[in-house]
């Protein structure tokens, strides 16, 4: 049974140059200056050689390096990680990996390292081509960094590359989203991931707010980015991502379709499965402890009843293509007609399809999934 479910690796590498005042990402700013990258990737390869009996018989269908920012980490300690995983596991013949890069760390050789290393999908965290705007989010690069970076990825024979652009940036207008927009669906990229700025607590952005733009400009910026994404033949396959077909980021989607993943690495999640049901992992996010001890408070936590209900839900609805009432039926063991009750008043409202056999947020429901959500969560209700 669990060898049906996909099994994806996240590895975490959580140091930036600086930290971003959005960001509340598990990050440590000075990552240039100083990088303990021999020891992590021993960290790193210890943490996953716990994992061995979670990787036996299950090739992984993903590996995703995110951070912080990967790109800090040279191409040959990228290949000892994926050389490492090889030993401890298997990787399926059409793997994908994907890696996260910043702009400020794009030069032609690091990528093509990269790329030797095994690395077959590159995503760049572009964020706006506007300098103004670069420099309010406190990015450590400028747009033509970017735009440079971008084509060495283009250049470099990745199998394909992402874009992460942000938009309701402090002060925009629609016009300089529209052009955002317009340099990135024409970049080559064959996926793209729009986030809208949310001011997150424990930020710098969160002590002391930018003035983000009104509700109708926010709102025109959003119709603006998404409509010119479809014209230009980006399918959007979950809130904030897009692809051309055949593009969607297979690591990704395993997650929303609540597929397994092992998380290795300083504050990294994972996911798994087995005999014994669905269990949820952490490891500590205090970086010195992992690097002396790679499971030093690394904690274990069944999911059951209604969390496991609710994650289920809270990931399936992400997804434009929603989930199958069967596939729920068969995780979590709940009824199909319990949920299919539960989810009446959202459907009343327009905000969730019920017709057929898989349910899905409207278009309408997927800028109000936090709403639809809110009244489900587990203390609010009785176990099926
Ligand atoms: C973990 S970051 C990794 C990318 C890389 N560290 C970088 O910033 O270039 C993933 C993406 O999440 C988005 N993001 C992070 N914080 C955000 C926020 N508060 N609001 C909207 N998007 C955010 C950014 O687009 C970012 O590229
Ligand atoms: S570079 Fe990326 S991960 Fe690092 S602080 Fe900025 S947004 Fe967060």
């Amino acid at each position: 049974m669990t060898e049906a479910i996909p099994l994806s690796l996240y590895v975490h590498l959580p140091w930036c140059v600086r930290k971003c005042p959005y960001c509340d990402f598990h990050s440590l700013p000075g990552g240039d200056r100083v990088l303990p990258e021999k020891a992590y990737v021993r960290s790193l390869l210890d943490d996953l050689a716990s994992m061995a009996d979670v990787l036996a018989g299950r090739p992984l269908q993903s590996v995703f390096f995110g951070g912080g920012t990967p790109s800090l980490f040279s191409a040959t300690a990228i290949g000892d990680i994926l050389a490492g995983a090889a030993r401890i596991g298997a990787f399926a013949p059409d793997c994908e990996i994907s890696l996260e890069a910043n702009p400020g760390t794009a030069e032609a050789g690091r990528f093509r390292g990269f790329r030797d290393a095994g690395v077959n999908r590159l995503s760049l965290g572009v964020q706006s081509l506007q300098d103004r705007h670069l420099a309010r989010l406190g990015r450590i690069h400028t747009a033509l960094d970017a735009q440079r970076a971008v084509e060495l990825a283009a250049g470099t024979g990745f199998r394909s590359f992402n874009i992460d652009l942000m938009y309701g940036l402090p002060e925009q207008t629609v016009d300089e989203a529209r052009a955002d927009m317009a340099w990135v669906l024409g970049a080559g990229a064959a996926h793209v991931s729009l986030y809208e700025l949310t001011i997150e607590p424990n930020t710098a952005f969160a002590q002391a707010p930018p003035p983000l733009p009104a509700d109708p400009v926010r709102a025109a910026i959003e119709a603006c980015v998404q409509d010119m994404a479809a014209s230009a033949g980006f399918r959007r396959y979950e809130i904030s991502a897009y692809a051309q077909d055949g593009f969607r980021c297979r690591h990704n989607l395993n997650y929303w379709r609540f597929g397994d993943y092992i998380g290795i690495g300083s504050g990294a999640h994972g996911k798994v499965s087995g005999a014994t049901g669905v269990w949820r992992e952490t490891r500590t996010r205090d970086v010195r402890a992992y690097l002396r001890d790679p499971h030093h408070q690394r904690t274990r936590h069944r999911v059951d009843g209604d969390e496991l209900w609710w994650e289920f839900l809270l990931n399936g609805l992400r997804l434009t293509e929603g989930f199958c009432l069967a596939d729920f039926h068969a995780v979590t063991g709940l009824s199909k007609t319990g949920l299919v009750e539960r989810l009446q008043p959202a459907a009343r409202e327009g905000l969730i399809d019920l017709s057929g056999d898989r349910i899905r947020a409207t278009a309408r429901g997927l800028c109000f999934l936090d709403s639809i959500l809110a009244p489900l969560m587990p203390d609010t209700f009785a176990t099926n």
